[in-house]
């Protein structure tokens, strides 16, 4: 099945993608006043199973960047759940997949402001593989670009154009030879990557970037805190300076497209021995809870055929 042909959701009913247009004035592709979810769905071929992963966390969290772009959205959660299962059923799926929740400012018409606008809520679903290309960890650079600023722009909000700032890293790295790029916040700490936390083990502790560093708050990164605990790992939410990445023993990056992925060099040097052992073991758990081997993180998932 082709992108054109596949159904999306939108306006109160499924419909072809190709046969969803927008026109060219959308308020949300000059400005920016969009808020959408990133969430993936694992195919189990033993269970003949797709499960869609922390649906209830992402829809959550759509509903709060909704709310601080002055939106409310149409469906509940529960609602959205419902509407998600469906539409990946309809398109029969038996394969990993991407899901696009955007709800974006749909009046057409010059006028930069957030009030006094139409909205219009979109699902689309498409097969997806593996997000990055690095076969044997990611060698990031600290970018020149710094993260956004909650005093300029929400950066807990997942906004569409707040992206920028992520695009201008991600591409300013990879152009430089790198595969991705990590943000230090305006007052000079380490935020987060283009589009993942950030976490580094040092003496055998955790550590990642509080919710105050300018982050979004990753639902992946929030498993991952779980499952370090659950593991009897302490984990510290702290404000983290540029040269403890320099001398961590382990450095990780999180995200819903990413999974867990191991960093293996920051600005030229490398992390650690290589050997990345907390890494390795919470990518393992991670893998077996994504895919719904875990009975106490089953929860998490929706299955979509049972
Ligand atoms: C800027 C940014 N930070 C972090 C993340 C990781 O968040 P999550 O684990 O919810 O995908 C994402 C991806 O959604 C992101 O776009």
């Amino acid at each position: 099945m082709s992108l054109q042909t596949s159904l999306i959701y939108t306006k109160g009913g499924y419909q072809s993608y190709d046969s969803a247009k927008l026109g060219l004035l959308t308020h949300a592709l000059h400005y920016g006043t969009a808020c959408f979810e990133g969430i993936r769905g694992f195919w189990n071929e033993a269970l003949q199973e797709l499960f869609l992963l922390d649906l209830q966390a992402h829809y959550d969290r759509l509903q709060a960047s909704a709310r601080i772009l002055f939106m409310s959205m149409p469906e509940t959660t529960a609602e959205l759940i419902e509407i998600t299962r469906e539409l990946v059923r309809r398109n029969a799926f038996r394969t990993n997949i991407y899901l696009r929740p955007i709800i974006f400012k749909s009046s057409e018409e010059i006028g930069v402001r957030l009030h006094d606008l139409e909205e219009q809520f979109a699902l689309i679903a498409v097969p997806f593989g593996r997000y990055v290309q690095a076969e044997n960890g990611l060698r990031v650079c600290t970018s020149a670009w710094r993260r956004i600023d909650d005093t300029a722009m929400p950066a807990r909000a997942k906004v569409t154009g707040a992206y920028v700032n992520s695009a201008l890293a991600k591409s300013e790295a990879v152009l430089s030879g790198f595969d991705e790029a990590i943000m230090l916040s305006a007052d000079g700490h380490v935020s987060e990557g283009s589009a993942e936390n950030l976490f580094l083990v040092r003496h055998g502790v955790l550590h990642t970037p509080d919710c105050s560093q300018n982050i979004l708050e990753g639902v992946t990164r929030r498993t991952v805190i779980e499952l370090a605990r659950e593991a009897g790992i302490d984990v510290v939410e702290r404000a983290i300076d540029r040269t403890e990445l320099f001398v961590a023993d382990e450095i990780f990056l999180t995200g819903t497209a990413i999974g867990i992925e191991p960093v293996v060099s920051v600005d030229h040097r490398k992390v650690g021995s290589g050997e990345a052992p907390v890494t390795r073991r919470l990518l393992s758990r991670y893998d077996d809870v994504v895919h719904g081997r875990d009975p106490a993180f089953r929860s998490r998932l929706t299955g979509v055929y049972h």
